[in-house]
């Protein structure tokens, strides 16, 4: 199947862990053909995870940028505009969670945190990304939820209301501008090993224990974790032409851990 991803501009935030999902949603959309615009506030990840794109063929910017912060997130995509003249695909990735613990523990500053980074960061790159998609009445933007949004989890009650709330957003926003040629979906991934495990309080250390792999594994249909090449995957096809008639959707991609009717 042919995805029609060729000579798409794509903008990944979050893109700049080596094990996360960002770097493989960035390299899964080069391999089909699309150059790659990096946002990241590791700007050392984020060039390192652009110079891997260039080796597939394809072009690609790295920015070091807080998509918590309005200035610095315009300031990287106007680079960006002025570099490629376009961006037709926006994955809003980046995110990050306050150490677990229980809600009447948490503080405001936490709450702050965890909602700036999940959910008004979505807010801050899609009204950075939107307005040249609707003039040009051109784009997809793939928002980076979680099971966690669906589910609920205990002692990460702020995250996880967070993620909700992309869910609500994509949906509708999709709503909103499917008539002008964006499409906006959403894809919630399934417990990763990726930075954002690795430097949880459950694990804080820089390879995941196996007997802690094997412990999350038995919990999972499948029996493995999500990779970042599923959710590039999936990502991928919702960036497509093939997927047109898919809108508004949130799609787990989880081993099967949520199976909803
Ligand atoms: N790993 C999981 O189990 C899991 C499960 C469900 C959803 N998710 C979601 O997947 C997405 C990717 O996370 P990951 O698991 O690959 O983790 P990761 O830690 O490997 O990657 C997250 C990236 O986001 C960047 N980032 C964090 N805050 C930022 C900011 N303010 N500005 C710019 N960049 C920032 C980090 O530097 C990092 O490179 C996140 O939205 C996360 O909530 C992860």
């Amino acid at each position: 199947m042919d995805l029609g991803l060729e000579n798409k501009v794509a903008l990944v935030t979050g893109a700049g862990s080596h094990t996360g999902f960002g770097k493989g949603i960035a390299l899964t959309l080069a391999r089909e053909g699309c150059d790659v615009i990096v946002i990241d506030k590791d700007g050392e990840g984020a060039e390192k995870t652009a110079e891997e794109v260039k080796t597939t063929g394809r072009k690609a910017l790295a920015f070091r940028a807080d998509v918590t912060r309005n200035d610095e997130v315009n300031q990287a995509v106007k680079a960006a505009l002025a570099e490629f003249g376009g961006i037709d695909i926006l994955v809003n990735n980046a995110g990050a969670s306050t150490p677990p613990k229980a809600f009447v523990e948490k503080t405001e500053e936490e709450w702050k945190s965890d909602i700036d980074i999940n959910l008004r960061s979505v807010l801050i790159c899609t009204r950075a990304v939107l307005p040249q998609m609707l003039a040009r009445k051109r784009g997809w933007i793939i928002n980076i939820s979680s099971g966690v949004g669906t589910m609920g989890l205990a002692n990460s009650s702020i995250y996880s209301a967070a993620k909700a709330g992309v869910m609500a957003f994509t949906m509708a926003l999709a709503k909103e501008v499917i008539g002008q040629g964006v499409n906006v979906n959403s894809v919630s991934p399934g417990l990763g090993d990726t930075g954002f495990l690795r430097s949880s309080n459950v694990l804080k250390t820089a390879e995941t224990p196996p007997e802690f792999i094997k412990h999350v594994n038995a919990d999972i249909p499948v029996g493995r974790m999500t990779t970042p090449q599923d959710i590039g995957n999936m990502v991928a096809f919702l960036a497509s032409e093939v997927s047109s008639d898919i809108v508004g959707q949130i799609f787990d991609v989880d081993g099967g851990k949520i199976i909803k009717f």
